[in-house]
């Protein structure tokens, strides 16, 4: 299949190519067996996109969203799920409690290929939309409660674009948490060295060293709780073991926010 992809849209293959080989392997810490049937249906090489450290932050933080995910769902069980910036990722089927309404949203490009291995499924809708502007929250019922997920999107945006963003979901939606991905200034000044990012042409964005830096942007959020990767990433390898020492304030973080 001939696809192109446009430069943040690409870091999308990197999560992919991460599950579908953490799957394969013996004692898989994931399962996702879908992620490797999309990447035989587009026909895509992503061999470049699973060396060790990225392998071991994706594992761990698709455990700790989908933990937290689920924590909220049991506290929320009729919430409305945004996973913004979704690229191809299935969080619905790990997640659904059987009455949850989801969305998938992202650039209108990347939804395209995503509808090319995904069809709408009950409660479950693909809707192009950016995390810039609100368009897109139109089409989206209004409910008591949203859980937005941005696992790996805010890391390419500018401190201007994450309050663009923040304000917007907001300003969209009554309550809500926002389950996020955040980043380091070392990896903002150092991303062209990431072990699977230096091969796409996407840069890293606005890096913080607390989350607590988001609620200047946006004053209606609170922080809930920030965890670093690597409290997940020490428990599987001396690896692991040793960059949760030498790069203690430099992993990524999923910070949960309120509003
Ligand atoms: C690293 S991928 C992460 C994909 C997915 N969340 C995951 O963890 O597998 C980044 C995704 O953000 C999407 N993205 C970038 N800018 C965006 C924007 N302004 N609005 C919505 N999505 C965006 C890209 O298209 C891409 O799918």
């Amino acid at each position: 299949m001939d696809i192109t992809f446009g430069d943040i849209q690409e870091t999308a293959l990197i999560p992919l190519a991460i599950k579908a080989s953490e799957t394969g392997r013996k004692n898989a810490r994931i399962k996702d067996v879908k992620a490797k049937e999309i990447i035989d249906t587009l026909g895509v090489d992503v061999s470049k996109y699973d060396p060790f450290l990225s392998h071991e932050g994706v594992v761990a933080r698709t455990l700790m969203f989908r933990n937290e995910l689920k924590r909220l769902i049991s506290q929320y069980p009729d919430a409305e799920c945004i996973n913004l910036g979704c690229g191809f990722d299935d969080k619905f089927s790990q997640v659904d409690n059987g009455k949850i309404l989801w969305f998938d949203i992202d650039l209108p490009d990347q939804i395209e290929v995503r509808r090319k291995v995904y069809t709408d499924r009950d409660r479950c809708t693909m809707l192009p939309g950016s995390a810039l502007d609100d368009k897109w929250t139109a089409s989206i019922p209004k409910k008591d409660m949203t859980i937005v997920i941005m696992e790996g999107v805010l890391e390419y945006f500018q401190k201007d674009q994450v309050k663009t963003c923040l304000n917007m979901l907001c300003d969209s939606f009554e309550h809500g948490y926002l389950l996020a991905e955040l980043h380091s200034p070392f990896l903002e000044k150092h991303g062209k060295h990431h072990d699977a990012v230096r091969h796409t042409n996407a840069t890293f964005g606005w890096g913080t060293t607390s989350g607590k830096e988001y609620l200047n942007l946006e004053p209606r959020m609170s922080l809930v709780s920030e965890t670093s990767y690597n409290d997940e990433m020490k428990k599987y390898s001396i690896r692991g073991k040793i960059f949760a020492i030498i790069g203690k304030n430099i992993n990524n973080r999923l910070a949960v926010f309120k509003w």
